[in-house]
């Protein structure tokens, strides 16, 4: 749908904050007058937050990390990069953190590759944030270097119709349904969101942190008490 990248990033700052925890400094900026674009908005929260999720870890002893949104106008387009002509709406996420080196960023939105020790991360965070950004025929740049921070470039293509304000959330039973899902993340905050998720859709919803120690039988635990989160 038509969407409000400046209303997303409002609406995800609280969840961003909570992520990067308090030694990261969080800076959103948004131009005036952003273009719409087309995306689901619960999908572009989600790439925000891989991308804090990223960052927060590049930076174990706190930083800065800045959001900025902007329009980009074709011929500016065109003349920078040799894209294909169109208006884009141009998010910038840029961390302060440790960088990578070209043997990293030549990997890093393969599914599954990751640098992080086992346990730590699926490496599937920038495969699902590509595939987000790519589904709205948008694309990504990477600029880092080991010392000198990372900084993401997203561009997604300028919609030529209004944003749509979203619609109230459904009542809970309209959408979705009542069995019981698995839920296997590590990442506590993923964890939560996804969770919130299925609770309003109104899932039963019982949790594990790796697979190994989640329930054989989730249909049997269903029918018994509530899940604890
Ligand atoms: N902002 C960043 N600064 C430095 N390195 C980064 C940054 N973002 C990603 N990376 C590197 O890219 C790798 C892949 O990132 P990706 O988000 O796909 O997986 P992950 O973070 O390792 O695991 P997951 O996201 O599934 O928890 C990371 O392991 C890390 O080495
Ligand atoms: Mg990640």
């Amino acid at each position: 749908m038509p969407t409000d990248v400046g209303l997303v990033l409002r609406g995800s700052e609280k969840l961003l904050r909570r992520a990067l925890g308090e030694d990261v400094d969080l800076s959103i900026t948004v131009a005036p007058d952003l273009w719409p674009v087309l995306c689901d908005p619960g999908q572009l929260e989600q790439v925000l937050l891989n991308l804090a999720l990223n960052a927060r870890d590049a930076m174990p002893r706190g930083g800065r990390l800045t959001i900025d949104a902007g329009n980009v106008r074709a011929a500016e387009a065109a003349a920078a990069h040799g894209e294909r002509p169109g208006d884009w709406v141009r998010l910038v996420v840029r961390d302060t953190g440790v960088g990578m080196t070209d043997e990293v960023k030549a990997h890093l939105f393969e599914p599954f590759f990751t640098t992080k020790e086992p346990g730590a991360g699926t490496g599937l965070g920038l495969a699902s944030v590509y595939g987000a950004i790519a589904q709205t025929g948008g694309h990504i740049h990477v600029e880092s270097e080991p010392g000198r921070g990372t900084t993401f470039e997203l561009r997604l293509p300028r919609c030529e119709r209004p944003a749509l304000t979203p619609p109230p959330l459904p009542a809970p039973g309209t959408v979705g349904g009542t069995e019981t899902i698995l839920v296997v993340e590590d990442d506590p905050l993923v964890r939560s969101v996804t969770r919130r998720t299925l609770a309003t859709a109104g899932y039963q919803r019982t949790t594990a942190t790796r697979l190994s120690s989640a329930p054989r039988n989730t249909a049997r635990r269903s029918t018994s008490s509530s899940p604890t989160w």
